[in-house]
């Protein structure tokens, strides 16, 4: 998620003005953007700095990412006359920069984990058609609906780019990928089963041999949770919406979650915000595999101190292995992501 780095004076002094693809394209910076959280929180894992649109804008389709506003495109996706502006990704030649960061962040990180990412085939779908950010996706629904060859045909191809794009970051040190389909909470069961399990199908098992943990991310996706987890990922990621009790009554014992503090309740007073965080964690009840994070993004208005008491709560939290032996050997407040 757009996350940790943007609440920070650090972030915002070395951001610059403009486009965030400038910045990616950059790997210096990229890669000193993508460390900030972790130097100022010492956090367990880092997610890439890159945006979900960096593989179709580095294939040319005209899309760029307006600050304040997100993706924005030149010329929408209307007719099946578009589909071959979406062409095949070679990530050395189109996004070699991202490898560079990668490798700069591996050689950086030690054993910090980094998060590699893509933008699942409908959120991409999503922007692409609408032009820009949309409360409705009408002209998304649309399209899925009225013609489903086209719709199906460009889908195919963004997770096509999907699975070349997290390929090369592995290949490049990534030790974790997570697809992000933020807004398929957006659509009916029956319309992600039809229009858009297959195709997050396609990406995530086209990364499974890589034998990275591979999780699966979307907003408001209580309804079609367990739609979501047959596409395959290991991890799921819950937003505030559900608690992590019901969503791992919905998913079954299988598969593990990540989240979900609300971003919001970061702004109100202290105690509050402990009592939160303590909520997110009794509602695991110390389960194995939990990854603590916010629901969503983090708001750039949050200020560092309460994220940095967040982070360091969470540590403090002592997990009872349930088998009645303590383990001090290994501090379970560690690494909890590769449980
Ligand atoms: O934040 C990080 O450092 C992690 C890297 C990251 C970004 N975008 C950087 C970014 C990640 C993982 C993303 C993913 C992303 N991008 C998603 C999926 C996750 C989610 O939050 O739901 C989506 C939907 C996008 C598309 C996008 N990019 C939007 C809607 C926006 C918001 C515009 C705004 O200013 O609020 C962006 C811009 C963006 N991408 C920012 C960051 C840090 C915002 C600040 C900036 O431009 O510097």
């Amino acid at each position: 998620m757009r996350q940790a780095g943007r609440s920070l004076p650090e972030y915002r002094a070395i951001r610059g003005e403009g486009s965030i693809i400038d910045a990616i394209r950059q790997p210096d910076l990229a890669t000193e953007i993508t460390l900030q959280p972790v130097r100022r929180y010492g956090v367990d894992a880092c997610i890439l700095y890159s945006d979900i649109v960096t593989p179709i804008e580095a294939i040319g389709f005209g899309v760029d990412v307006a600050p304040g506003v997100g993706p924005v495109v030149e010329r929408p996706f209307r007719t099946a006359a578009d589909l071959p502006r979406i062409r095949p990704l070679e990530p050395e030649v189109d996004t070699p920069y991202v490898l560079e960061t990668v490798r700069n962040l591996v050689a950086e990180l030690g054993d910090v984990p980094l998060i590699g990412f893509a933008g699942a085939p409908f959120t991409v779908a999503s922007y692409l058609i609408e032009g820009k950010p949309s409360r409705t996706y009408a002209l998304t629904k649309a399209l899925m609906h009225g013609d489903p060859t086209l719709w199906d045909a460009l889908l195919d191809r963004l997770a096509d780019l999907a699975i070349a794009s997290l390929r090369s970051q592995v290949a490049a040190g990534a030790s974790a990928v997570q697809l992000f389909d933020s807004w398929a909470g957006a659509l009916s069961p029956a319309d992600y089963q039809r229009f858009v399990l297959p195709h997050s199908t396609k990406v995530l098992s086209g990364v499974a041999d890589l034998d990275v943990p591979r999780i699966h991310f979307g907003v408001g996706t209580g309804e079609i949770l367990t739609l979501m987890r047959d596409a395959g990922a290991d991890v799921m990621g819950i937003d505030w919406r559900l608690s992590l009790d019901e969503a791992r009554r919905r998913l079954g014992p299988d598969v593990a979650v990540q989240g979900n503090l609300d971003p919001a309740v970061l702004f109100a007073p202290p105690e509050v915000v402990a009592e939160q965080v303590d909520a997110v964690l009794a509602s695991n009840a110390d389960r194995p595999g939990h990854v603590f994070n916010l629901g969503h993004g983090v708001l750039p208005e949050t200020d560092p101190a309460v994220l940095q008491r967040v982070v360091d709560q969470v540590h403090a939290h002592a997990i009872d292995p349930g088998d009645g032996e303590a383990h001090p050997e290994e501090p379970a407040t560690k690494g909890a992501m590769w449980r």
